[in-house]
């Protein structure tokens, strides 16, 4: 049985997966203004790819027999300034959700949780590779700067992104 602190604690990443979402479409939505369009539907997917993260939790607290929680939370920051801020922020949000899953784990582990500590394994192999394609897109930006052909050419590439739930 899930203790009431790993409970709240699933909850509560729940929350943290739906921000995710909205946080990555807010960073779409300046990629398009910007008729970056590849760029946004990098972010597109990725906040698709959120959703799933979320719903995962979702399905496996109901399949723990407990209630879902779903709670609201802020606005996403919005006003960005350049893709290569974007990309430094998005690498931050996952290094921050890393050290939440972390957590869920480190705290399963104390409950000897093993249904929550095999559904976690998922999660902290997915946050290596999470971190891990931010990281290169950052480098690659920095690389290939703000203007010119380079930026053009990655955008091309990030639009051909698409979201298979059976790879996540
Ligand atoms: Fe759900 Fe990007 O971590």
């Amino acid at each position: 049985m899930l203790s009431e602190k790993l409970l709240m604690k699933l909850n509560e990443q729940i929350t943290h997966e739906f921000f995710s979402a909205h946080y990555y479409l807010a960073m779409a939505a300046y990629f398009k203004k910007e008729d970056l369009d590849g760029f946004a539907n990098f972010f597109i997917v990725q906040a698709e790819e959120e959703r799933f993260h979320a719903m995962k939790f979702f399905e496996f607290i109901n399949d723990q027999g407990e209630e879902a929680i779903i709670s609201g939370f802020q606005n996403p920051k919005r006003d960005f300034e350049s893709a290569e801020e974007i990309f430094s922020l998005a690498l931050e949000h996952e290094k921050l959700v890393s050290s939440l899953i972390n957590d869920l784990m480190e705290l399963a582990q104390e409950d000897k949780h093993y249904p929550s500590i095999s559904f976690l394994q998922w999660f902290i192999d997915e946050q290596v590779e999470e971190e891990a394609s931010m990281s290169k897109l950052l480098n690659q930006l920095r690389r290939v700067g703000e203007k010119g052909h380079g930026i053009l050419m990655l955008d091309r590439e990030l639009g051909a992104r698409t979201f298979s739930p059976e790879a996540e």
